[in-house]
């Protein structure tokens, strides 16, 4: 799997399996075996998921030794709202079998993000945690991490797809060093992204997928796409993507699909 260095030197895969709606047990480990065997080193999941027991498992089950698997996981809102940090994340490290995360992302930015982040540059500093970030944040929740930062986020994992490119956010957080994950790059499972006629078009030239010019799309505009899938030839699909280049006009038709269009929660008006 190809890799990508982040602000402080750290390595990440290009492409992680992502984990949203995987359900708790058989079907999340199956899912994290089998991108594991085709080829991924980077799975995505979050203590709301209600999956990461499962994760740990399959890779503890596999033979891949730990510290060639980039994971993530992420502390949710609750746990910020009660001031319950470090609790959370003992219990995430406890549920994915593991002494560290690579990476640990505040999931959305609720009231009390400045206090939390304190606690992530703190296990950041002990080496509990190899890459900090946030998610979901905007311009004006960064310039607000950034007054009381003193490690600066790595990461801003937000929503992406052609449907909804998100490329403004994008384009301040990578002038800011800040690298961006994007989240439903196929669109989640509530538009039909995959089965629009430009995208397979444009696949057809490369004998490639909708999905695979999507996640291609996100490479050479230096997003890390989470594709999520449980199906076992869909995840290997998903990162058959090393073998074709989009042209300028390929990368502009895409970008031209942009309709605006959240399949998620604004974060700027949420209420969870
Ligand atoms: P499934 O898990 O059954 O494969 P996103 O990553 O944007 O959240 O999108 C995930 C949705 O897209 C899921 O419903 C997933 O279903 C589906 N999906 C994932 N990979 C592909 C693919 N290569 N082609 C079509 N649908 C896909």
């Amino acid at each position: 799997m190809h890799k990508m260095k982040l602000s402080n030197g750290i390595e990440i895969p290009v492409i992680g399996l992502g984990v949203y709606q995987s359900e708790f047990g058989e079907q999340t480990e199956n899912a994290v075996e089998w991108a594991l065997e085709s080829g991924y080193r980077h799975i995505d999941t979050a203590k709301i998921y209600g999956n990461e027991q499962s994760v740990g498992s399959a890779i503890l089950k596999s033979n891949i030794s730990r510290k060639d698997i980039f994971l993530t996981t992420k502390l949710w809102n609750n746990d910020i709202r009660s001031g319950k940090m470090k609790e959370a994340f003992n219990e995430s490290l406890e549920k994915l079998q593991t002494d560290y995360v690579d990476l640990y992302l505040i999931h959305w930015p609720v009231q009390g993000f400045t206090e939390a982040w304190k606690v992530l540059e703190e296990l950041y500093f002990s080496k509990k945690i190899k890459v900090i970030g946030v998610s979901n944040f905007h311009q004006n929740h960064l310039s607000e991490l950034d007054k009381a930062a003193t490690v600066k986020p790595m990461i801003n994992q937000i929503e992406s797809h052609p449907m909804f490119n998100n490329q403004e956010l994008i384009d301040y957080c990578q002038e800011q060093k800040i690298t961006v994950q994007a989240w439903s790059p196929l669109g989640g499972n509530g538009t039909n992204i995959i089965s629009n006629e430009i995208l397979n078009e444009i696949g057809k030239k490369y004998n490639k997928s909708s999905a695979q010019v999507i996640i291609r799309w996100n490479l050479q505009r230096n997003v890390i796409p989470l594709p999520k899938s449980v199906n076992k030839n869909r995840i290997k699909s998903n990162i058959e993507v090393f073998d074709f280049n989009l042209t300028d006009e390929d990368m502009m038709r895409i970008n031209e699909l942009n309709e605006f269009k959240r399949v998620g929660p604004n974060p700027d008006d949420f209420k969870f």
